[in-house]
């Protein structure tokens, strides 16, 4: 029989360490104020945690600009912290996953500053995107890529002889140099980031840009250059999704069993994985690869029946079939909120987004796989969709003219407790601010209130967290689809588990009598009501 491994079923939750928990009184979320929660997420019932990157950064992209990949920048905290957060988690059973960014590094990388300061052609240079402009002065960029964030993929740099030089190619940000892949020491290199972390006892990694790392090896012009910009999405088939990509998550799947085979304790690598189809996201889950990669498509599917059942059964004929199982994902650190995207445009997030983010989260639970949740989204915190423009501090926001506001709203600091900001955020005075400002509302989504008030948001996900845990039929294995009416989702799991979502307004008949065993909502026997989940043991 298969030994279980912990990861197939998970539950993971996403701590974006800056808005967890400040335990400094400086505004900032850092590691101790995460060691603090760890008691709150260990009630919740999560598997493990995944730390947004806390490494020495410039922070123009929060920390996905990493200046070293063996520290922790001091408005986090220090490595003897760290290790304290590794040991506390690990006694309460919750296992750590780190985010490491390979694709790309900080303008302010050891690396990087070295390779401006030699000269062309220099092996200094050969770690990262180097190359002679075009036009007979090379004053244009090498090619017409643009990057994800806006604007050219190309910053020109100035030579040691104040001449304009070589350009260097950055997919993110200019302060965010991609690395050269093709070059050995750069392979090298994070073999020593991975070991550094393993050995300090971390449980895995969340690999960002997973299908990033290579580019095309000629750099050739592409036919549609803004394609990744508008899309917010990695389509550019040029600079993403390489063949070589998977050689490298075949070495550090290779890594993670050599320090299983040490002492038997199973390292998961989960990928940020944004490819054009399910099929081409399988490959990076093959037996030999990454573990887990994130199936994007759930959280991009519109609040609609067909939109979702299609998206889960793609995932399903796909990646399953790798032998791997699905990797879950409804909201994280990029994305707009589920109550907000799922709801009506009011600050306060509305009565309908929150109904069915709560029967998404139900959803999403009762599906065979793994699953992450973001923080915050327990509590069913809505979007913060009226930030002034002077806090926001989304690059993105700035290199697209201000045109795009999408990633401040869902990263403003959690609310723990009291009736005005900070809401126990910071452990500083009343008057302290923190690093986002937190409306009013944010009152009503406290833990302590979410925690005392058994028709919160929080206890529905705990509720099935525990019953993921009790019950067989979920967690890993299949789906079966049962015929519904239209804008009704049913299946079963096993035998008798069923879990259905009414995405319409109006109540339907409920596809098994009884009361249901969780529900997202209130139901009366027999009734499924409108933008409400449901889970059933089906006795009949
Ligand atoms: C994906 C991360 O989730 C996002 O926050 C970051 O800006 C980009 N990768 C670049 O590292």
């Amino acid at each position: 029989m298969n030994r279980h491994h912990w990861w197939r079923d998970a539950v993971i939750y996403q701590v974006y360490v800056r808005s967890f928990l400040d335990s400094t009184g400086d505004g900032i979320g850092d590691l101790a104020g995460v060691r603090a929660g760890l008691p709150y997420l260990r009630k919740l019932g999560v598997d493990g945690i995944w730390l947004s990157p806390f490494y020495p950064s410039p922070q123009h992209d929060h920390g996905y600009d990493v200046a070293d990949y063996r520290d922790v920048d001091p408005v986090y905290g220090d490595l003897d912290e760290f290790d304290r957060l590794v040991t506390a988690a690990h006694r309460l059973g919750i296992r750590v996953l780190l985010d490491i960014v390979p694709n790309h590094c900080s303008s302010g990388h050891p690396w990087f500053r070295e390779a401006l300061a030699a000269a062309p052609g220099s092996p200094e240079r050969a770690r990262f995107h180097f190359v002679d402009g075009r036009g007979p002065d090379g004053s244009e960029p090498p090619n017409n890529w643009h990057a994800m964030f806006g604007g050219p993929a190309w910053t020109r740099v100035t030579e040691a002889d104040g001449r304009p030089g070589q350009w260097y190619l950055h997919m993110f940000t200019p302060e965010q140099p991609d690395w050269n892949w093709r070059n050995p020491e750069v392979a090298a290199e994070f073999d020593q980031v991975l070991r550094f972390w393993l050995d300090r006892g971390v449980d895995g990694f969340r690999i960002d840009v997973a299908a990033g790392l290579f580019k095309h090896p000629e750099l050739p012009d592409s036919p549609d250059p803004e394609a990744d910009a508008r899309t917010r999405d990695s389509v550019n088939p040029l600079a993403w999704n390489q063949p070589e990509v998977h050689d490298v998550w075949r070495h550090w799947r290779a890594v993670c069993e050599e320090y299983t085979a040490r002492d038997g304790r199973e390292r998961l690598l989960v990928g940020e994985v944004s490819v054009p189809s399910a099929r081409e996201h399988a490959k990076y889950v093959r037996p030999d690869e990454l573990h887990q990669a994130f199936f994007f498509d759930l959280l991009g599917a519109p609040w609609d029946a067909d939109a979702f059942r299609k998206v889960i059964s793609e995932a399903m004929q796909d990646i399953a079939g790798t032998g791997s199982t699905v990797t879950w994902v409804l909201n994280n650190h990029d994305q707009v909120r589920t109550v907000t995207r799922y709801g009506e445009p009011a600050p306060e997030g509305s009565g309908l987004g929150a109904a069915r983010a709560r029967a998404a989260a139900l959803l999403m639970l009762a599906l065979p796989g793994a699953a992450y949740i973001y923080q915050g989204e327990e509590l069913g915190l809505p979007e913060v969709v009226d930030l002034p423009d002077d806090v926001l501090t989304d690059p993105i926001f700035r290199r697209t003219g201000s045109r795009a506001r999408i990633r401040d709203g869902c990263r403003v600091p959690l609310p723990w407790s009291g009736q005005a900001s900070p809401f126990g955020f910071t452990s500083g005075a009343e008057s302290a601010k923190p690093w986002l400002p937190q409306p009013e509302y944010f009152a009503e989504y406290a833990t302590h209130r979410a925690l005392a008030d058994t028709r919160s948001s929080w206890h529905l996900y705990r509720d099935g967290l525990q019953l993921r845990s009790a019950l067989h039929q979920l967690g890993e294995g299949t789906l079966r689809w049962l015929d519904t009416q239209p804008g009704v989702l049913a299946f079963a799991r096993g035998d008798d588990l069923v879990c259905a979502v009414n995405f319409g307004t109006a109540p339907v008949p409920a596809p098994v009598a009884g009361t249901p065993l969780l529900a997202s909502g209130p139901c009366r026997p027999g009734e499924l009501p409108g933008s409400t989940a449901a889970w059933w043991i089906d006795g009949s």
